[in-house]
């Protein structure tokens, strides 16, 4: 939600902060701005502030930005996902206090500050937004005018003030050659150029990684002023001074560009394979024999008494994650025999749910940021149950607050539609449960083997199951027309009906609902005629019997049936209207490959119906507000 980049030091900064947005516009694209500081031209004299807006994207902030001078060495830069006020660019990041003095951007809301903007006002401040973020430069100006004009100090001052979550980053007009910034529960990254001559700020690294790959994250609660030729000064909101820890971050700059694909979300949906192999890399061992097979977890041994010990474990997560939560359950009620609850996180965290000290909570998440299931975690530590993240972005927020954990390592994730890092998600699941459930003991050795041998083979089936993008681009012209669709599937598919209907609303704006199979007579057939796609993931494996059956109440109302099935299946192509073939494999890694054709479809309808597949409307990827 809301991206922030900033830049200080002795390059341009313009080029620099659109970049960065452009990196960053995952994160909202309501719309954009930058703030360029200008030094003034004698000696002893005050800067000044360059100031674009725009609604809407980048490239239009780009192409505004063109008539201006943007020369200079410093500036902060935002793209908005709007929370206070509608996405005009009177509402748009930078906001500049009433004296002209700080320009500061912000990701996050600040909840208090309807109250502190009233008190503002009787103190003569008049406001231009309705943004929360226009409260807080206030606010700092306020304490800044006081305290004569110490920016950390006043920054601090105002923070103390503040409930909610801020990453911010504030410039002063009078002191252009520093960038002062903050966060709490919403990220924020400092990198450090080299010989510490030029700083890059951004809500993540991936906008400084063409320039350095040294980079501190900030913690809550603290305030950094950064000041090239200087080291970080480091403070937390006490006041006292940090330690600042340097980390290397491991991204490869190719992985930030399409590729030669037209979307992000296409080149993510066709990286799966290679995203597997890398997810698996170290932690799937196949012997010579298949009873050598192994899987090797290092947070497995790091918290082994706790982990084997746990009566119960509850996984929390939002969107697509939870999807990927519901197929977690399955796998460690099947192979572990643990009692396993999944819980959107946005509920666990008001519910007052019942966490017992030796329980385990597995946060699931991609970004590693989103506000809810940090909430989440933070109730399990204080209910002393230990707290186990998947996540996919190294020295995220809970990647840092878990205890143990795994990353799934399948790279960065640019398309606001999660399509990797759900299978990623599902493929640490399956290792996770196959090493657990050996380690119990409620795991047959030779079934341990045998699903890892499986396990391994999948990425080759996945581009297998890649090869029917064309058949499925093609089929995709048939149901642009829907309005409405159902996704149905049992056992490991239910969530995978899910995930394929998100899919299908989230880009192509098609109303869509998952539903159990089963549960399809309950309600959902009422809604059956023959405008009506549905969707059937009718894989070979358990219920299958039961699915065809479901299929044909379908057929017996004038549905039409779009089915995935396995290779060579006969039965189902007689129902079916259209099917779309994934190669065999065991249960509990069909997820792994029925879910690509409903992510190619998605992607080919939204296409086709011209939408813009990477940033659909008024949705964000990293969602770090409640
Ligand atoms: C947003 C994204 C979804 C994602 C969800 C949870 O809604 O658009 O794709 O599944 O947040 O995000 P997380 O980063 O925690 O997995």
């Amino acid at each position: 939600m809301c991206g922030i980049v900033g830049y200080v030091g002795n390059r341009q900064a313009f080029p620099i902060l659109i970049e960065g947005l452009e990196k960053l516009e995952y994160r909202g694209y309501d719309s954009a701005g930058v703030c360029i500081l200008k030094p003034g031209i004698a000696y002893g004299q005050t800067g000044s502030f360059e100031i674009v807006k725009s609604e809407g994207r980048v490239s239009r902030l780009k192409a505004l930005a063109a008539e201006k001078d943007t020369s200079g060495t410093c500036g902060i830069a935002h793209t908005r996902w709007a929370t206070h006020g509608d996405p005009c660019t009177a509402n748009a990041h930078p906001h500049v206090s009433m004296s002209g003095s700080l320009a500061i951007v912000h990701n996050g809301i600040i909840e208090n500050y309807q109250i502190i903007k009233e008190q503002l006002q009787k103190r003569g401040y008049v406001f231009m937004s309705e943004t929360d973020t226009e409260v807080l430069v206030q606010l700092i100006d306020y304490y800044y005018k006081s305290n004569g004009h110490e920016l950390v100090d006043a920054v601090r001052r105002a923070l103390s003030r503040c409930f909610g979550a801020y990453a911010i980053a504030v410039v002063e007009r009078e002191n252009p050659g520093h960038i002062v910034v903050a966060r709490k529960a919403s990220p924020l990254v400092v990198g450090i150029g080299a010989d510490t001559d030029e700083f890059f700020i951004a809500s993540d690294a991936t906008p400084m990684i063409e320039y350095t790959h040294s980079v501190v994250y900030l913690d809550d609660e603290q305030i950094a002023d950064v000041r090239p030729g200087k080291d970080i000064f480091l403070t937390n909101l006490g006041g006292d001074k940090a330690t600042v820890t340097v980390h290397e971050v491991d991204v490869d700059i190719s992985m930030l560009s399409k590729g030669g694909y037209p979307h992000f979300m296409l080149k993510e949906i066709f990286e799966q394979p290679d995203c597997l192999r890398d997810c698996m890399r170290g932690r799937v061992i196949l012997g010579d024999k298949e009873e050598d097979n192994r899987i090797v977890l290092s947070a497995l041994n790091q918290c082994h008494d706790r982990l084997v010990n746990a009566k119960n474990i509850i996984i929390v997560a939002c969107g697509t994650s939870w999807h990927a939560g519901l197929i977690g359950k399955q796998l460690i009620e099947q192979l572990c025999r643990r009692r396993v609850e999944v819980e959107y996180a946005s509920e666990f965290r008001y519910r007052n749910p019942v966490i017992e000290a030796d329980d385990v909570v597995i946060a699931i998440s991609q970004s590693g940021e989103t506000a809810d299931t940090l909430a989440a975690i933070e109730l399990a530590k204080q209910a002393g149950a230990l707290v186990f993240g998947i996540v996919n972005v190294v020295g995220s927020s809970i990647a840092r607050e878990s205890d143990t954990g795994i990353y799934i390592h399948v790279g960065p994730e640019l398309g606001v539609a999660s399509t990797k890092a759900f299978t990623g998600q599902v493929a640490v699941l399956v290792m996770l449960a196959l090493a657990l459930g050996l380690e119990l003991g409620t795991l047959d050795k030779k079934e341990y083997c045998r699903t890892i041998t499986e396990l391994a083979a999948i990425p080759d089936k996945m581009k297998k199951t890649l090869q029917t993008n064309d058949y499925i681009k093609d089929l995709a012209k048939i149901y642009t027309y829907a309005s409405n669709s159902l996704y149905l599937g049992r056992g490991y598919n239910y969530p995978v009906a899910l995930e394929g209907a998100l899919k299908l609303k989230e880009i192509s704006y098609i109303h869509a609902e998952g539903y159990p199979a089963a549960e399809m007579k309950h309600g959902p057939i009422a809604l059956v005629d023959a405008n009506m796609p549905i969707v059937f993931l009718a894989t070979h494996h358990q219920l299958y019997q039961k699915i065809i059956s479901n299929m044909r109440e379908v057929l017996a109302r004038n549905g039409r049936i779009l089915a995935i099935v396995t290779e060579g299946d006969d039965e189902v192509k007689k129902i079916a209207r259209d099917t779309i073939e994934v190669p065999p494999t065991l249960a509990m890694l069909a997820p792994l490959l029925s879910v690509l054709p409903l992510q190619m479809l998605a992607y080919h309808i939204a296409v086709l119906k011209g939408l813009d597949v990477d940033m659909p409307r008024n949705l964000a990827k990293s969602v770090t507000v409640e």
